[in-house]
Formats: structure tokens, sequence, C-alpha cells
């Protein structure tokens, strides 16, 4: 079967999702940050490489992390950056999702970034733009959200270097979280010795041992001896039955809190891909403690997207 996301040279054209990618491929856009990742602490924060190039940002569900990283990334790298607010948009008269594309591309746009609350959007949307775009998913309903995948690679590479020591542990609403369905396809393909996922019965998926993780109802044993802890948001907006008793409850069982961080290793980092919920999955004095990466995540977006981005367009401008 073909990858969408590949072009004929096998490099990447598209980044929609982990799913199908080698590690070879992962492991260059890692390398790529790296040389990315000591821009912002230069004078001028600006390298040329997308100079001319016009990358539109399309938004249709809210962000501040994901939109704001993906515009300093693409700015950084020299190009014009056009930011779509979709309210104020004809979206909002009824124009279909093609025929948006299809008056960007009149535009001579070189890239679209898109978020989008249905499945599978960025793919409709590179399956039908024209050769010379790239696409990239921003993240799709619930199935994933790649580039923040790759920050979170980026972010524990930093701090524990060898994913095939790595014992990591994703916890919460797994079943409806495209994070953590990105984040378990790219710990697998870089060879992660062991993936956990901690959640109430309710918030996992069914056969989630089929995706390569070891499932656990209990947060004290999930986490005993882990080296990485991802906690993940209660994503009400998606629930669509009444999934849990209270937010309360729900710390009681499963919220991290400094009796339990000390289950995992004492070196153990915690990671939250935001926005995050103090109290609710997390105590505070955690998410402001020292074993925290939550901002360094945050900071890491621009250099690992500002990677993709040049990577992606470079594979379009090679093939031409
Ligand atoms: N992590 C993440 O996608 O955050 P935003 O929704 O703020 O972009």
């Amino acid at each position: 079967m073909t990858n969408l996301q590949l072009n004929k040279e096998g490099k990447l054209k598209h980044f929609l999702s982990i799913e199908g990618l080698s590690k070879e491929s992962l492991t260059e856009i890692l390398d790529t940050a790296e040389s990315f990742s000591s821009m912002s602490e230069q004078r001028v924060k600006k390298v040329p490489l997308l100079r001319g190039k016009t990358i539109v940002i399309l938004f249709f569900e809210n962000s501040t992390r994901t939109r704001t990283t993906f515009e300093l990334a693409a700015t950084r790298l020299s190009a014009d950056v056009l930011t779509m607010n979709i309210s104020t948009s004809a979206t909002s008269k009824g124009e279909s999702l093609l025929d948006t594309i299809r008056n960007l591309e009149a535009m001579h746009v070189d890239m679209f970034v898109v978020r989008h609350a249905i499945s599978g959007a960025g793919h409709f949307i590179a399956q039908n733009a024209a050769p010379h775009i790239s696409v990239i998913n921003a993240g799709d309903g619930q199935h994933a959200h790649p580039t923040q995948a790759m920050l979170d690679m980026f972010t524990i590479r930093q701090y524990k270097h060898d994913f095939k020591e790595l014992k990591v542990a994703i916890i919460g609403d797994i079943l409806h979280s495209r994070v953590a369905r990105s984040q378990i396809q790219a710990l697998n393909t870089l060879g992660t010795k062991e993936v956990r996922v901690i959640a109430p019965k309710t918030l996992l998926p069914a056969h989630v041992e089929s995706l390569g993780v070891k499932a656990f109802n209990s947060i004290e044993e999930g986490l005993a001896g882990v080296d990485v802890i991802i906690m993940l948001r209660l994503q009400k907006e998606r629930m669509t039955s009444a999934l849990l008793p209270t937010e309360r409850e729900y710390f009681k069982c499963f919220g991290l809190t400094e009796k339990r961080l000390k289950l995992a290793k004492s070196n153990a980092i915690v990671m939250h891909p935001g926005p995050i919920n103090r109290g609710v999955e997390i105590e505070s004095c955690i998410a402001d403690g020292p074993q925290s990466v939550i901002l360094q995540q945050v900071g890491n977006g621009i250099a690992v997207r500002m990677a993709i981005m040049s990577l992606t367009l470079q594979s379009n401008i090679e093939a031409l």
C-alpha cells in the first residue's frame, strides 16, 4: 500500500500521522529539530530556508500552543504566514472544506497546516490539494496529533537519550486522545522498552493492548519504576456519555499526586501536552515542580515544527 505522506523517493511530502513512518524518518525529524533548537537563544532567530513560500494555518478547532508554535516556526523559517480565522471566514456562510482549499490554492500557497474536529480531514486535503502543496496535520478529531507526538519524543530524548531503556506511562483519557494514539505509535517505532497506559476501564479503547501497550487500571501499579510520565486531560468535549463519576473522584483514583510520583524512578520526568487542568489530572505542585518538563515541551514545539515544515517542503522542491 502506498503511503500518501511520502513522495516517490520515499521522502516526507505531507505529515499526517506517525503510522506508516519508519524509525529513520522519525529520527531524521528529531535530528533536524536538534539543529534548530538553539536558534531561540540567538539574537537573530531566523533562517532563510522557506523564503518565498506561503504557509496557510487553517484551524477549525481552538488552540493555544499548536497554532502559535506553528506560526513562530514558519516565521523563523522566513516563510510568509497566513492564519485563517475560521469563525470570521466564509466557512461560517456554508462554504465546504474543499471549496475553502480550492480558493486558497488559487492564491498560490505552498502548505496547509490543518486542525479539524473530523478524523481524516488532513488526509482528505492532502488527497485533493494541488501536487506541489504539503499538508501538515495539527490534530484531527480523535485520530492523530503527530507534531505533538514528535515534540514529546524530542523532549524525552533531551532528558533520557535512549528509548530502548525506557518505561513510559501515559495516564488519563486514552480513549478520546489523538495525542496518546500518536505518542504510542512514535514510542513503539522508536523502540521504547515498555509503553504503559493507565486509565479507568471506561477511558481505555477496546483491545488497547493491540496498540503495543500494557494496560493498567491502577495508577499505583502502572507508575512503578517508570522513567517518563505523560499526563492527559479529560476530554469532556468528546465524551458522549457519563464515563466518569466526578472530577473529584477521578483525581482521587487517577490524579498525579506527590505521593504517587514517588512510585516512579526518582529521576522520572513529568509531561503533559496541555492544556492542563490543575487538581483534576495533576497536582499543581507537580505541574510546577522540578520533575515537570511541561513548558520545555511547549518551547520544543517550535524547533520540531520547523523541522517538519522544512523537511516536507524540501522534498516537494526536490521533486519539481
Ligand atoms: N497540545 C495541544 O494541542 O495544545 P493546543 O490545543 O493549545 O494547541
